[in-house]
């Protein structure tokens, strides 16, 4: 029988700790949603903290060139106390975000019926933040002299382009107008007036190709107040790599845990591969044990599924995720038993 089901090629990095436990269930998840209308085809890469210690290598060149050449990418997590901070985060992460021109860095959060919220009256949670992915403080501009001496400087400076931040201001506009149609800026102008100012204006003039969204602005400190105090008055969030670094994990917390918070590295001009991956990290405090929660993972699966254009696909995962949740989202499961209870309710 002949058909005309596209098989996509997905890069996977499973990384480490937990990450190489939850990862195979993303990808159980993708070939059960997929099912019918799309296959997919998977190679592994060895990349992580394993790798690095055992040959040195964080992303070769070779490595990266096959990455570019996939449709998408699934991530586990990537981390591990044995290595200096910044390595694996620098030389794998960040290299990939930027290598692949991953401007905008989604990251939703919902707080599911059946999960605790950890405020007294959280209210409808239901935003997303779309931070941007390739610049501001992140960029690696800057350095440091005498270092080691009394007299030590070091500097990091945020870049922040006109180009870089419009088209991530143009994405929060777009999705917003598929959603409640509000987007909220969050910087920090009154003290960072050059770029602050720049992305006000700039939000101000995109805005007016989109009379339906409404938009507001508060400044990051505020945001971390209402992010607790009502949560349910955000829509789209939309900010710079550092400010959305930490409200997302903020948001992570009040929607109960950084457990059901999926996101996506978007190259939204579809040159490079994007990436989805869960917001927590490698854990290795209860890696190899089998117990950690694959959900997040499974809805990253989602948001790959939702980014190659196969939403019915996509929602079959959010509403299993969801089922799961409300019935069973307060026990202690194996990490093979939430997957196989969601696996089991996407048909
Ligand atoms: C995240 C992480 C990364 C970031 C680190 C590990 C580089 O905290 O994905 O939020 O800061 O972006
Ligand atoms: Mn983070």
């Amino acid at each position: 029988m002949s058909t005309d089901r596209k098989t996509y090629d997905i890069a996977v990095i499973p990384g480490d700790g937990i990450g190489k436990e939850v990862t195979p269930v993303a990808q159980a998840a993708l070939d059960r949603a997929g099912h019918g209308v799309a296959d997919f085809r998977y190679e592994t890469f060895d990349l992580g903290a394993e790798r690095y210690l055992r040959d040195g290598a964080i992303l070769p060149d070779e490595d990266l060139e096959r990455i570019k050449g996939k449709d998408a990418i699934l991530l586990g997590a990537v981390g591990d106390p044995r290595i200096k901070a910044g390595i694996l985060e620098r030389g794998l992460l960040l290299k990939l975000r930027f290598a692949l021109d991953q401007y905008v860095n989604l990251r939703p959060s919902r707080l599911y019926r059946g999960v605790t919220s950890p405020l007294a009256d959280p209210g409808d949670i239901d935003f997303v933040v779309v931070r941007e992915g390739t610049e501001g403080l992140y960029c690696g501009a800057g350095g440091a002299i005498r270092r080691d001496t009394p007299q030590e400087v070091a500097t990091e400076v945020s870049i922040n382009t006109a180009y870089g931040v419009e088209r991530v201001v143009r994405y929060a506009f777009g999705l917003a107008m598929k959603r409640r149609r509000h987007v909220t800026l969050v910087h920090k102008k009154n003290v960072l007036v050059n770029a602050g100012d720049m992305w006000q204006r700039i939000v101000d003039r995109v805005a007016e190709e989109f009379p339906e969204v409404t938009h507001d602005y508060l400044h990051i400190d505020a945001a971390t107040i209402f992010l607790v105090s009502k949560p349910s008055r955000f829509d789209v969030i939309l900010t710079d790599n550092l400010f959305g670094d930490i409200l997302t994990d903020e948001a992570g917390a009040v929607v109960g845990g950084v457990g059901y918070s999926a996101s996506g590295c978007i190259n939204a001009d579809n040159r490079y591969p994007s990436m989805f991956e869960p917001i927590h990290g490698s854990a290795p405090d209860i890696a190899g044990r089998g117990i950690a929660n694959p959900t997040a993972a499974v809805l990253s699966a989602a948001m790959l599924l939702r980014h190659l254009g196969f939403d019915a696909a996509a929602a079959k995962i959010d509403a299993a995720v969801e089922a799961d949740i409300a019935e069973k989202g307060s026990l202690d499961r194996t990490t093979t038993e939430v997957a196989d209870d969601i696996l089991s309710r996407i048909d």
